[in-house]
């Protein structure tokens, strides 16, 4: 039975990666920093393992990778991430928020990366994905303001993509993925996808991945997205 692991596994889209692939008889490691709801813990079944992390907290995540020592993982989905306020005009904008989404967005997923190379590499799929977003496109989003935010996801983006440079000699396939505009809290449930449409597209993508696919940013519906 092959293992991923999510984090954010709580709600929104995190969540629906968890039933996804427990209903198709994967291990789950949910990892969050709220635990599962009980309603939502039962559904995923008892073939679970539940752990605490906080993005924004070293030690938590240090402690995660040693509970996790020795443990293959197939497949780690990067997916706990925060929004910030959209709506901030530059002058606006303190250093505050910017540490926030940018340690969540960005560092957290790196340095919990890093952390579970070896768990990667002992594993067969060998995929680390991140889920970005449309935001972070340059070329493809124009829209006033979030900066942060925007900032955040390019930059997680680069990180996926030199990733898949210095992991390429052991095969880690490293995918940054794109998963439209999906109705969980972080968008206040506005939005035209469900989070059971994009979590199935993504793990498409996931499951199709091959070598020549790595440090490039995939849509939920297979599309490249431009940088
Ligand atoms: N929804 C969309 O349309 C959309 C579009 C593009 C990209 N995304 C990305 O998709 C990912 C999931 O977002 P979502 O839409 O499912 O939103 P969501 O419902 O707001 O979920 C956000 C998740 O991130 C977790 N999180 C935030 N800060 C954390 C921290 N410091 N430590 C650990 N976990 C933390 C939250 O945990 P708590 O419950 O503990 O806060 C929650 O599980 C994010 O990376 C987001 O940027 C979403």
């Amino acid at each position: 039975m092959p293992t991923v692991l999510i984090t954010g596994a709580n709600r929104g889209i995190g969540l629906e990666f968890a039933r996804q692939y427990a209903a198709d008889g994967w291990h789950v490691i949910a990892v969050s920093r709220t635990p599962l709801a009980p309603k939502d813990f039962a559904q995923l079944g008892y073939d679970l393992t539940e752990l605490r992390y906080d993005a924004m907290d070293d030690a938590s995540a240090a402690a995660l990778a040693t509970r996790l020592k020795g443990r293959p993982i197939d497949v780690v989905i990067l997916n706990a991430g925060v929004g910030g306020d959209p709506d901030v005009a530059p002058e606006d904008l303190t250093a505050a928020d910017w540490e926030t989404t940018m340690l969540t967005n960005t560092f957290a997923p790196l340095h919990l990366a890093a952390l579970l190379e070896p768990n990667l590499r002992a594993g067969e799929h060998k995929v680390l994905a991140a889920v970005s977003s449309l935001a972070a496109s340059m070329e493809l989003y124009q829209v006033p303001r979030q900066f942060a935010y925007r900032a955040s996801k390019a930059a997680l983006n680069q990180m996926l993509r030199n990733l898949s440079v210095d992991w390429k000699d052991w095969g880690c396939i490293c995918l940054p993925l794109r998963p439209g505009r999906v109705k969980t809290r972080m968008t206040e449930f506005a939005g035209d996808l469900t989070a059971t449409d994009s979590v199935a597209g993504m793990r498409q993508v996931i499951a199709r991945a091959t070598p020549a696919m790595s440090g490039v940013h995939y849509g939920y519906d297979g599309q490249i997205v431009a940088w």
